[in-house]
């Protein structure tokens, strides 16, 4: 099948996207970045989506006033009745914590506020710095676990939050679960061409992750070794360490890579996306490592994920489809053994209805 025409997917495709996305959770704004007494606007799912601190806690309503569909993120935080609310900026409808409407300054005086003066709530969660929603009533999975994050042997450097890509969630989460780029893309830093041979994957389910397993050669750095200390094993003798990743996705939106290298030294990259709308995604890092844990050294670990992030931008953004194109369609032509990984999620995603149109 040709693949002209497909540069913009179909509205129903869009839809069954967000649908299909809706009953996770996903990580909207760093914690930090929501002020105080301020809301702060943004956009999940091709939803609005305000977020504001009300009587100390994390609320997320829908953008969207009920009286004349402003945006309430343009609002102002302020007292009504001895609670926080959230006032629009447009004529002050005024909305507690819950979304209901509790004041309305251009009511008659003696009349009820209109029962459907109210907007939709969602659920909201504070984790790994970073605050979630959740769009639907019934979240399907638990936010997934990162357990170095609260581990006292690893070092976690700061969370690194990235403008949109021009790409949709599952295409960025199928460049880092993908390991067959490494020599092509990122040579000499992840991969080597003397060495483009897949390795063997293992590929299994484990209740919310998707789990692949396997092992490679990877080129001396600070991802693989401790390049602080002399090197200690023949292995990086030829400038490659035998390295064993364990990948955990976080079905749909979020993967942990586990590089386990010599001496018990291990490696994590945590990365979460935010699908902002079907072709924007922005992206939240973080790197931790139970080896040099000297916080002055994180720079370094930075500016190499950096170096291979931008590596990774510009293939990932050319992908087309914008959405992932079902099996079915034979847009793309995904190999057996080398891309199992891959052919596994999206597998999961069909199932899960995310990627099942054009
Ligand atoms: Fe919000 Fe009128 S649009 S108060
Ligand atoms: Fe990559």
């Amino acid at each position: 099948m040709s693949t002209q025409g497909l540069d913009a997917p179909s509205q129903e495709a869009i839809l069954g996207y967000y649908e299909g996305l809706r009953p996770f959770w996903h990580p909207v704004l760093p914690i930090d970045a929501l002020p105080p007494a301020q809301p702060v606007g943004v956009e999940l799912l091709g939803e609005g989506v305000v977020l504001v601190r009300l009587n100390g806690e994390v609320v997320a309503l829908q953008d969207l006033c009920r009286h004349f569909q402003a945006r309430l993120s343009l609002g102002e935080v302020v007292e009504h009745e001895g609670q926080q609310c959230l006032m629009c900026i447009y004529h002050g409808w005024t909305y507690d914590a819950s979304g209901q409407c509790v004041k309305i300054p251009q009511l008659t005086p003696g009349r009820e506020i209109p029962r459907d003066a109210r907007v939709p709530r969602y659920q909201v969660h504070e984790r790994y710095g970073l605050i979630w929603v959740c769009l639907a009533e019934e979240p399907r999975y638990e936010i997934p676990d990162f357990p170095e994050f609260e581990d006292a042997r690893f070092h976690v450097g700061p969370l690194r939050a990235y403008e949109p890509w021009c790409a949709s969630g599952p295409r960025m989460i199928m460049g880092a679960l993908d390991d067959t780029h490494f020599p092509w893309t990122h040579e000499g830093l992840l991969g080597d061409r003397e060495h483009p041979d897949p390795p063997d994957h293992k590929v299994w389910r484990d209740g919310p992750y998707l789990m692949s397993q396997y092992t490679i050669l990877q080129p001396r750095n600070v991802s693989t070794a401790d390049v602080t200390a002399a090197p200690d094993t023949g292995d990086g003798s030829d400038g490659l360490e035998r390295i064993t990743y364990t990948n955990y996705v976080g079905i749909p939106n979020v993967i942990r890579l586990v590089k386990d290298g010599d001496l018990s030294r291990q490696y994590v990259i945590w990365l979460a996306v935010c699908p902002h709308r079907y072709n924007q995604t922005s992206s939240f890092w973080y790197v931790a490592r139970n080896y040099d844990r000297d916080p002055a050294h994180d720079r370094d670990y930075e500016s190499f994920e950096d170096q291979v992030r931008a590596q990774d931008k510009r293939v990932v953004e050319s992908q087309r489809p914008w959405l992932l194109p079902p099996f079915w369609t034979k847009i793309e032509l995904p190999l057996r053994p080398a891309d199992l990984p891959l052919i596994e999620y999206q597998k999961w995603l069909e199932e899960l209805g995310v990627a099942v149109g054009l």
